[in-house]
């Protein structure tokens, strides 16, 4: 049976792919606080502003490529059961090839109710070719459409199934997060006991001491070309 890898991934694994990280810019989010473009409040008081950031933010998706070590995780599924729990909205693991990837904050390619962001009936996946959401469209449901993320401060129902593959992991891979925010920064503690766990952050990330933690100070193409060199060693 082939080992499992869970991958817990941040805004830092998309860097090498031309998006900013969150907290490295001054509490902006490409240019916007993150507190007007990514909370509740911030919907409530201007859905204009925030259908706008998304269709920007959907635009430069589709121009963007995955980096050498989104291509690395995925290539790991030769020789691994992998999971990556992304804390990312962009779909850059997938495009890489990699087939079980669960998006704990949302999916920047999707809109759905505001009323219920996780009823199946509402979400919508947009393409290159139908991208852009006129400000005040109406979902199904006839709530305003919104952007298919997460905001601050509401629930991350994909935080079970994401704590369920990282209680089985045999090896765990932290890489591109500063582990700030909760739940998905806990998904840590989720690990087995003895499970080893391996931190890519070219960064100082302050995370609880875990006797089998292995810091890899790179970025994550270079940190996954490392890393895999190591499970090579140790297989
Ligand atoms: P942060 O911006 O908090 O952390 C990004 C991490 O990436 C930092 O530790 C950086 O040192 C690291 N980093 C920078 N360049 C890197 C590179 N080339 N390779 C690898 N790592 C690099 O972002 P997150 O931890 O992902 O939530 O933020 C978590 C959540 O907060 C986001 O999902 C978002 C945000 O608010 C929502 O949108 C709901």
């Amino acid at each position: 049976m082939k080992k499992k890898i869970v991958f817990l991934t941040g805004a830092g694994m998309s860097v090498e792919s031309g998006f900013k990280t969150f907290r490295g810019n001054d509490g902006l989010w490409e240019n916007y606080p993150v507190e007007q473009v990514a909370s509740h409040e911030g919907w409530l008081a201007d859905p204009t502003l925030v259908t706008n950031f998304y269709n920007m933010m959907r635009r430069k998706l589709w121009d963007a490529k995955p980096n050498r070590g989104h291509q690395l995780i995925a290539e790991l599924e030769k020789d691994y059961d992998v999971a990556v729990l992304t804390q990312n909205v962009d779909d850059l693991h997938e495009r890489a090839g990699s087939s079980h990837v669960i998006h704990l904050h949302g999916e920047l390619s999707k809109v759905c109710s505001s009323r219920d962001p996780y009823d199946p009936r509402y979400i919508q996946q947009l393409t290159p070719e139908n991208s852009d959401v006129e400000p005040g469209t109406k979902a199904g449901d006839g709530s305003l459409l919104r952007p298919f993320i997460i905001f601050f401060g509401e629930s991350v129902p994909m935080l079970n199934p994401a704590a369920a593959e990282a209680a089985k992991a045999d090896i765990f891979v932290v890489i591109g997060t500063s582990l700030n925010v909760y739940p998905a920064a806990g998904l840590v503690g989720y690990a087995r006991r003895g499970t080893p766990i391996y931190l890519i952050d070219p960064n100082p990330v302050s995370i609880t001491h875990y006797p089998n933690l292995h810091l890899i100070s790179k970025g994550a193409s270079e940190g996954m070309e490392e890393l895999v060199k190591e499970l090579e060693i140790r297989s």
